[in-house]
């Protein structure tokens, strides 16, 4: 059976972000796949320690020094899983900062040997629940970590309070897509 991880930013239980991390879970399962969602917020991951000049053993080992604070667990569950879907609330622009650590530390180990996310099918989610700003940049700094890590990017899904109804539907179908099979390469 295929494998999907949800690697969430978000904080809460409840709200929009949650029901459109929901409407996800909902479609990869009705695809046919299994669903792990990593909630990064209740982890307690530290940032990169930015060791010795700018690079640590995450340069020519592919490793974290500190992986063991529950980074190197959430790294095997990403490399476990057949495609992604990243999910974040939009915070000042940007996804939250549990997610924003996270990638920060999974780049960084990525840089010399892909190995991750390389050549995975990835499904970008942002939430913005305030004025609806940012979702671009948000999204955008999720491109650049897939382009970091050699990941293939399925689409990119904006949703705010005005869109919210129809842009669930669109998450669930996209997640179900993925879920079924379905290929960057393929016309629909
Ligand atoms: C620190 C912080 C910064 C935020 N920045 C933005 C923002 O730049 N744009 C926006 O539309 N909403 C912003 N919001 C609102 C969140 O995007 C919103 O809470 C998120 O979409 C999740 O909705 P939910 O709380 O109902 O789950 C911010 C919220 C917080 C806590």
């Amino acid at each position: 059976m295929m494998k999907i991880c949800i690697l969430s930013g978000n904080p809460k239980k409840e709200g929009l972000c949650q029901s459109v991390i929901d409407a996800a879970k909902l479609g990869v399962s009705e695809g046919g796949a299994e669903v792990d969602e990593i909630r990064l917020c209740d982890l307690e991951l530290i940032r990169c320690k930015v060791c010795g000049n700018g690079w640590g053993p995450c340069r020519s080992e592919n490793y974290c020094n500190y992986g063991a604070d529950g980074f190197d667990e959430v790294k095997a569950r990403i490399q476990m899983s057949d495609a992604i879907i990243l999910a974040s609330p939009v915070y000042w622009g940007e996804p939250s900062e549990a997610f924003k650590c996270f990638i920060d530390r999974l780049r960084r180990c990525e840089f010399n040997q892909t190995e991750v996310l390389r050549n995975k099918q990835v499904l970008l989610i942002a939430s913005a629940g305030g004025t609806g700003n940012g979702l671009i940049s948000c999204l955008e700094q999720m491109d650049r970590f897939c382009r970091h890590t050699s990941a293939i990017i399925f689409d990119y899904i904006g949703v705010n309070r005005w869109n919210s109804d129809y842009k669930r539907l669109a998450v669930k179908s996209a997640a179900h897509a993925l879920a079924s099979g379905r290929k960057n390469d393929d016309t629909v």
